[in-house]
C-alpha cells in the first residue's frame, strides 16, 4: 500500500502543497518517497529512499518549482526501498513522469515486450512499465489522456495512477482499478489523492473515483470516463465534514476499524503475490525433513492454521511452534535437513529472529513470511514472501493476520500440485474457492457489523468467557481469544473443543459464556457433541456456525451464520466477527483498540 498525490494550482508552486500531502499519506507506506514537478517546459524530479522527513532534509523537496506536480510515498511490493525503486517513475526521454499504489500481474510480460523494443528500464518496480506504455502512444502522437486511456487497458492488477508531462503542462491524468483514489476540488487548484487525508487541508470537495474511471484534471476542471468504454461519466461532489484525523483513518474512528474493513482489498493484493516467491518458498518446503513454523502471537496462530493446510491439501507436516519456545523444543535436533518457515508481520520479532538465529547456526534452512521489505527476517531468509497488506497501524493484528493466510493458502496450494498426493478435483475446487474468499469476507462484514456491536454490550460485562473450534477452527478460536482478551482485557480461555472436557469444563457454571466456532465441516458432528456438554451445566452458548444450520442454531443463545466456504479457509472468514467482537468490546469498556495496554506492535527484546 502506497500512498499518491497530485496537485495542479493555477499561480504559484506546488511543492509545499505536496509535501504536506505526503506527510499526510505517510501511515500508508513510508520506506520511500518522491515529488516531481514540470517548470519551464522541464520535468523536475526528487526522490529517495528513507521517511519523507529524512529525504527532505537531504533534497528539500520544497525547492522545486511549478504549478503542477505528482507526489508518491512507498511501501515496497517490487523492488528494495531505494532511490532507482522509488516514485515518481519517468519513461526514456524524461518527459513523462508516473506515481502508482498498487500491484501489475502482467508486469513481466509488459516489461520483456517493452525491453525487446529497446526501452531502457532504470527500477525493479512494476510501476516503470506504464510509464513507458505511455511514452509509446506519446510518441505515436496520441494526447496524454488518450495515452493513459490506452495504456491502463493493457494492464492487469490493481493501479491507482497519477501521471505528468511535460509537452502537456496543464493537467494531470489520473487512473484506477481497485486501489483507491479521490479528487479534490478548491479555488483555482485542484488535487488528486490516494485519499481524503491527502486533501482535507486544502478542500472538502471530493469526488471520489470508481473502479475503472480515469479522469483529467486541470486547475479548474475534470472529466471522468470509464476505462472501458472511453465514454464520459458523472461522478457526484461530496462536501465532507472530516476532521484532519478522521480523514486519515479513511472515516473510521480508530485505525482498527479501517483496517478491518480493508481486509477485501488486502486479501486481493495477496492473491497477486507473484508466483515466482511462492514457487522458491514451495521448493523448499517440500525438501525439507523436518519442516516447522515459527512466530509470535498472531502470526502464531497463523502457523497453526498453516499446518492444518499443508497437511490436509499437501500431505506435508509441518510443525507450529511459538518462536520462544523453539530452541527448548526443537534446538538440539535441527540440522540441514531441517526447513524453517518463518512467519512475522514486523519481520522483527526477537523472538523469532533468535530462533533463526539458532537455526541458521545449526545449517537450518530459512524461509519468510513477512509484511515488511527490508526487515531483518528478509534479511536472514533464503526466500520470502511479502504480504503486501500495507502498513497496520492497530497494534492487534488484523489485516495482516488474514493476508497471511492467505499467503499460507497460496503455498499449500502450490505444495499440493508439486507433490501430487491430492486429488485435482481437490486442488481446483480450493483454487476456486480461494479467489472468492475476498467476497466472502466482504459478505462477512456486513452480514458481522451490527450483531457484534449488539453483542459488544453484553459482552462488555463477562468476567471470563471461552472460545472452542475443532480441527482449523481450533486455530480461530486462539486467535479469536487473542484479539479479545488483548484490547478489551477480559481474561479468556481458548481451547480446542474436544479437549475442552479434559479439564477446562469444571470452570462451567450457570450463565458462562462460551464461544464456539462452527463452521459446517466435517468437525461440525463432534463439536454438536461438546455444544451439549457446554450446555447441559449451564453454559450460554454463542455460535458462528454456516449460514443456514438450523441444527446449530437451535442449540445456541446467539447465532451467527456465515457464508459458506472450504473448510481449509473457513479461519479467514470466521475469525472477522471475533475481531469486531474485540473492537467493540474494547470500546464499550472505553479503551482505546489502537493502543492496548502494556503491548507493542513490535517487540524486538526476549
Ligand atoms: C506483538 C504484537 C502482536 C504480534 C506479535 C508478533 O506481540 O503485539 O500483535 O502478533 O508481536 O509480531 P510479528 O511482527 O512477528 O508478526
Amino acid at each position: 500500500m502506497c500512498g499518491i498525490s497530485g496537485c495542479i494550482i493555477k499561480r504559484g508552486n506546488v511543492a509545499n502543497i505536496l509535501y504536506s500531502s505526503l506527510k499526510r499519506l505517510e501511515y500508508r507506506g513510508y520506506d520511500s518517497a518522491g515529488v516531481s514537478t514540470i517548470y519551464q517546459g522541464q520535468l523536475l524530479v526528487k526522490k529517495d529512499a528513507g521517511k519523507i522527513d529524512e529525504i527532505h532534509s537531504r533534497l528539500n523537496l520544497l525547492d522545486l518549482p511549478g504549478n503542477i506536480g505528482i507526489a508518491h510515498t512507498r511501501w515496497a511490493t517490487h523492488g528494495a526501498p531505494s532511490q532507482v525503486n522509488a516514485h515518481p517513475h519517468l519513461d526514456c526521454t524524461g518527459s513523462i513522469a508516473v506515481v502508482h499504489n498498487g500491484v501489475l500481474e502482467n508486469f513481466l510480460e509488459l516489461k520483456q515486450e517493452l525491453e525487446a523494443r529497446k526501452h531502457t528500464f532504470r527500477s525493479k518496480t512494476d510501476t516503470e512499465v506504464i510509464v513507458h506504455l505511455i511514452e509509446e502512444y506519446i510518441k505515436i502522437g496520441k494526447k496524454l489522456t488518450e495515452a493513459v486511456l490506452e495504456t491502463t487497458r493493457k494492464l492487469r492488477g490493481s493501479y491507482a495512477i497519477a501521471v505528468i508531462y511535460a509537452g502537456e503542462p496543464d493537467k494531470i491524468v489520473v487512473a484506477r482499478n481497485e486501489s483507491p483514489l479521490v479528487i479534490g476540488l478548491a479555488k483555482d487548484m485542484n488535487l488528486v489523492a490516494s485519499d481524503v487525508a491527502a486533501l482535507i487541508e486544502y478542500t472538502n470537495r471530493v469526488v471520489f473515483l470508481e473502479n475503472g474511471d480515469m479522469a483529467t484534471v486541470t486547475a479548474d476542471t475534470f472529466q471522468i470516463i470509464r476505462i472501458d468504454t472511453g465514454i464520459p461519466v458523472e461522478r457526484k461532489i461530496t462536501e465532507l465534514n472530516w476532521t484532519l484525523e478522521m480523514a486519515t483513518k479513511g472515516g473510521y474512528p480508530h485505525f482498527m476499524l479501517k483496517e478491518i474493513f480493508d481486509q477485501p482489498n488486502v486479501l486481493r493484493e495477496a492473491l497477486r503475490i507473484q508466483e515466482k516467491y511462492l514457487d522458491l518458498l514451495t521448493e523448499f518446503l517440500d525438501r525439507g525433513r523436518d519442516v516447522f513454523l515459527i512466530a509470535s502471537g498472531t502470526s502464531y496462530n497463523a502457523c497453526i492454521v498453516g499446518s492444518y493446510m499443508f497437511s490436509k491439501l499437501a500431505r506435508l507436516s509441518a510443525y507450529p511452534v511459538v518462536a520462544s519456545e523453539f530452541i527448548e523444543n526443537y534446538g538440539s535436533s535441527i540440522g540441514v535437513d531441517t526447513v524453517i518457515l518463518a512467519l512475522s508481520q514486523s519481520g522483527e520479532t526477537a523472538d523469532v529472529l533468535t530462533s533463526l538465529d539458532y537455526a541458521r547456526y545449526r545449517a537450518a534452512t530459512i524461509i519468510g513470511i513477512t509484511n515488511v521489505l527490508g526487515s531483518t527476517l528478509t534479511r536472514i531468509a533464503r526466500a520470502y514472501v511479502l504480504q503486501n497488506a500495507g502498513p497496520e497501524i492497530g497494534v492487534a493484528a488484523t489485516k495482516t493476520f488474514t493476508s497471511q493466510l492467505m499467503v499460507l493458502a497460496l503455498l499449500a496450494l502450490r505444495l499440493a500440485r508439486k507433490r501430487g498426493k491430492v486429488s485435482q478435483y481437490e486442488i481446483d475446487e480450493f483454487q476456486d474457492e480461494l479467489r472468492s474468499i475476498p467476497q466472502l469476507v466482504e459478505k462477512t462484514l456486513e452480514i458481522s457489523n451490527e450483531p457484534i456491536k449488539k453483542l459488544s454490550r453484553e459482552a462488555a460485562r463477562f468476567s471470563s468467557m471461552f472460545f472452542l473450534g475443532r480441527g482449523i477452527s481450533y486455530a480461530t478460536a486462539l486467535e479469536a481469544r487473542l484479539k479479545v482478551m488483548e484490547l478489551s482485557y477480559i481474561p479468556s480461555i481458548a481451547y480446542p473443543a474436544g479437549e475442552s472436557k479434559h479439564g477446562p469444563i469444571s470452570v462451567i457454571e450457570e450463565g458462562y459464556p462460551v464461544f464456539f466456532i462452527a463452521p459446517n465441516d466435517e468437525t461440525r458432528k463432534y463439536l454438536i457433541g461438546n455444544i451439549m456438554e457446554m450446555k447441559a451445566r449451564g453454559a450460554r452458548i454463542y455460535c458462528v456456525g454456516s449460514e443456514g444450520d438450523e441444527e446449530v442454531k437451535q442449540l445456541s443463545d446467539w447465532f451467527l451464520g456465515l457464508p459458506t466456504t472450504h473448510s481449509l479457509l473457513s479461519p479467514v472468514v470466521y475469525i472477522i466477527p471475533f475481531q469486531l467482537l474485540a473492537y467493540y468490546t474494547s470500546i464499550e469498556r472505553g479503551y482505546d483498540p489502537d493502543k492496548p495496554r502494556n503491548l507493542a506492535k513490535s517487540v524486538t527484546v526476549l
